[in-house]
């Protein structure tokens, strides 16, 4: 049932191109201009009316949460916060009855984003579920939602879900933009035909597969690892910082690249690697310096780069190259190498990859 594979985390990695184009499918119609999220329809005016809205989830799926607080307050203008359901549920959190709540969850058991959704539900919010499992408990908890299409995810390290849910948001956000008007005609369609051709560019990504197993083989024996990124890639830097120690039991930290000279900076000596999320956006300027920052400590730098990039390839030691995206729809891009390193790392310290040791697929203990 691996499909030949080893492990079913690769399997489920190498099966992203197919995992996104079915949470878009039936949705999206690139070629039309049109996007179509049935399981919204009927809120769809409150989405657009809220003033804010609350996303809550755990693990990974928090981190698709943080790169939509990006997406909607980039592209829908609305204001977001994103909670670890497990601090929400035991706060006395302000929910107003035209606040929105998110809940993500590839499970869709997960007890504390449950009990979460059931806390904002008695105080009036309305809430939607981001789930992958059909007629999990989240899933009917939620006045309405939209399931990703991801397919049963085996792997404990959640991969495939987690760009499922980015795919199923990036969507959400620009149902909600197009209908208050917060983008452009052409910004919209520009957006929708970019995100058809995001699994043919996952594809590519592929490409480096032994490139990244190389690097991989190089910091097998690492005690630390650093993920610095920016913008949309800082949650990408602690997705990929989080896959790292599940699978290999390596101490990792995500951080945002300009938090570094606050504290981590400390850390930085030859034996430190540092992954560098350095695709060319709006921050690249800003990670250009960060990188120089690193390399004048003598820390190893890895850089995810776009495709073509000629500067940062003669400042690091090792660079991935993704394809060039719109700025927004990166992180589905730049969040596959992570994958694959962590995975080739595990794979090499001879982890059980697919059942780390302490962690279950699903949480439902608090
Ligand atoms: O099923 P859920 O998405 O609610 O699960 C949330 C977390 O338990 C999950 O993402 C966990 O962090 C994964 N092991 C990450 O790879």
């Amino acid at each position: 049932e691996k499909g030949g594979y080893d492990h079913f985390m690769i399997k489920e990695i190498f099966e992203q191109p197919r995992s996104i184009a079915d949470s878009m499918r039936g949705r999206l119609n690139a070629a039309e201009a049109q996007l179509q999220l049935g399981g919204l329809s009927n809120y769809m005016d409150k989405l657009v009316a809220a003033d804010r809205i609350v996303i809550v989830g755990c693990g990974t799926s928090w981190h698709a949460g943080l790169v939509a607080e990006y997406l909607f307050e980039e592209l829908a203008r609305v204001n977001v916060e994103v909670e670890y359901a497990s601090e929400f549920r035991y706060r006395n959190p302000v929910i107003k009855e035209n606040d929105i709540v998110i809940a993500i969850s590839q499970s869709g058991e997960t007890a504390d984003t449950l009990a979460a959704i059931e806390l904002a539900k008695s105080k009036g919010a309305t809430i939607f579920g981001i789930c992958n499992v059909v007629g999990s408990s989240i899933a009917r908890a939620s006045h309405a939602g939209a399931y990703t299409h991801a397919g049963p995810e085996i792997g404990v390290a959640s991969t495939k879900a987690f760009t499922a849910q980015v795919t199923v948001l990036t969507l959400m956000a620009l149902a909600v933009a197009k209908k208050k008007g917060t983008i452009t005609d052409e910004v919209f369609e520009r957006l929708l035909a970019e995100l058809d051709n995001i699994p043919s560019k996952v594809n590519k990504v592929f490409e480096s597969a032994t490139k990244i197993k190389e690097i991989a083989f190089i910091f097998t024996y690492a005690k630390n690892f650093i993920y610095l990124g920016r913008g949309l890639n800082f949650p990408v830097a602690l997705e990929g910082a989080l896959k790292l120690k599940e699978i290999s039991y390596i101490h990792a930290e995500g951080y945002p690249a300009a938090e570094m000279k606050h504290g981590p900076i400390a850390l930085i000596d030859e034996d430190m690697p540092v992954v560098f999320l350095a695709t060319k956006d709006s921050s690249y300027e800003k990670i250009v310096s960060n990188i120089q920052e690193v390399k004048a400590r003598k820390g190893r730098v890895i850089a995810i780069v776009t495709e073509g990039d000629t500067l940062i390839p003669t400042m690091v030691d090792f660079v991935i190259e993704v394809p060039d995206t719109h700025e927004v729809l990166t992180p589905l891009l730049s969040v596959i190498p992570l994958q694959l390193l962590s995975y080739y790392i595990a794979v090499m310290r001879g982890r059980n990859v697919d059942q780390p040791r302490n962690l279950a697929k699903s949480v439902t203990v608090e």
